[in-house]
């Protein structure tokens, strides 16, 4: 098996390696019909939210993607310095590399020490006990926990694992036991309602659907792949936008995320007149970070909360819970998709 640390460098480096400025998250199917009347000033927009309890001056985010080794501990500092500067959340890579190897351990801390007043989020995959759950929250002193599903990963991945059978009542015991809020996450793949329904029913409250369009960890695992490739596996999931409607009958019983090939403030705004209570972004701000450095990547930050006013000024929404009352006009692919799931 390879060490976990240069799995970690390999999915940075592949994600960077094959990110690519036009999503195929599907939000080009969705169109905001324009109104002439906005009858609002920019000034009145809030764009703050919350979820999981936590209230967010922002409604977008830091998704997980980094530690477990010395050059991710580095793109960590990085990506907490953006947001301790720009006041965003942050998530921090699967922290399980720090359970097994405390060598590692300060991969993560970095996060919160470079970011000691901010949101931070840990991260853990499914098939986790309730005391490693619990580790990973105190090593980071994280207000939140994310817990990851990534079967599709698992599978392409060579050591990737085999067994998923007590996923779902893994996740109820962490989610009953923890005393932060629990976070349930896709990985690029997407979610149907049948999932949502599953974790509703294990008392999950807040999901990340997280859907393709964006990073492609069948791609990146079967480029590390030595025997043979799953390339079938490369076009797997439901897009973010398909993810988004299959979400539709939960958005008042789920606090719903979305997160998949995010790369503009239009797709947040989008995202948030789905029913998302906020937006992740991993695979571009890794990007900014990697190729523009620091500086500039807190200032196309700033540049994203400008546009997002202009847009709810736009949909004459004040706040993003308002953008729910806009009217989306749904086309192509993902229109078909909702006609054969018989989403309304
Ligand atoms: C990820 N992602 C991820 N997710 C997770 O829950 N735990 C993890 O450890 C990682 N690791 C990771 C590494 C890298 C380099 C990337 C780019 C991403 C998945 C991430 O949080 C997100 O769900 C997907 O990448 C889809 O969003 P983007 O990248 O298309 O914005």
């Amino acid at each position: 098996m390879k060490p976990a640390t240069n799995r970690k460098n390999e999915h940075v480096s592949l994600a960077e390696h094959f990110y690519q400025a036009d999503n195929d998250s599907s939000f080009a199917d969705l169109q905001f019909v324009h109104h002439s009347f906005s009858e609002m000033q920019t000034n009145e927009t809030n764009l703050a939210t919350s979820f999981a309890g936590l209230v967010m001056s922002f409604p977008f985010y830091i998704n997980a993607m980094s530690g477990g080794s010395k050059w991710t501990k580095q793109v960590n500092e990085k990506l907490a310095t953006v947001a301790r500067e720009t006041g965003l959340a942050m998530a921090t890579g699967s922290v399980s590399a720090a359970l097994k190897d405390p060598t590692v351990s300060d991969s993560f801390t970095i996060v919160r020490e470079a970011n000691p007043n901010g949101l931070v989020f840990a991260n853990l995959g499914a098939g986790q006990t309730v005391e490693n759950a619990k580790r990973a929250v105190d090593l980071l002193q994280a207000d939140a926990l994310q817990i990851h599903l990534n079967t599709p990963q698992e599978i392409v991945m060579p050591e990737g694992d085999r067994d998923f059978s007590n996923w779902l009542s893994e996740i109820g015991q962490i989610v009953q036991q923890m005393d932060v809020p629990v976070i349930v996450k896709e990985v690029g793949f997407g979610m149907s309602r049948e999932t949502l329904q599953l974790l509703r029913s294990i008392g999950v409250k807040t999901v990340d659907i997280s859907g393709k369009g964006g990073t492609n960890f069948a791609q990146i695992e079967n480029y590390r792949r030595k025997d043979y490739k799953l390339d079938l596996l490369e076009d797997w999931g439901q897009t973010t936008a398909v993810s988004l409607l299959e979400a539709q009958p939960y958005t008042s019983e789920l606090e719903i995320l979305s997160s998949g090939g995010i790369r503009t403030p239009l797709d947040v705004v989008k995202s948030l007149a789905l029913g998302a209570k906020a937006v992740g972004l991993s695979g571009h701000i890794l990007h900014l970070v990697l190729k523009e450095g620091v500086d500039d990547t807190i200032q196309t930050i700033e540049h994203w909360k400008e546009q997002l006013v202009s847009i709810f000024t736009l949909l004459g929404c004040r706040v993003s819970t308002d953008l729910q009352q806009t009217d989306v006009v749904v086309t192509g692919q993902t229109k078909d998709w909702c006609e054969a799931r018989q989403i309304d």
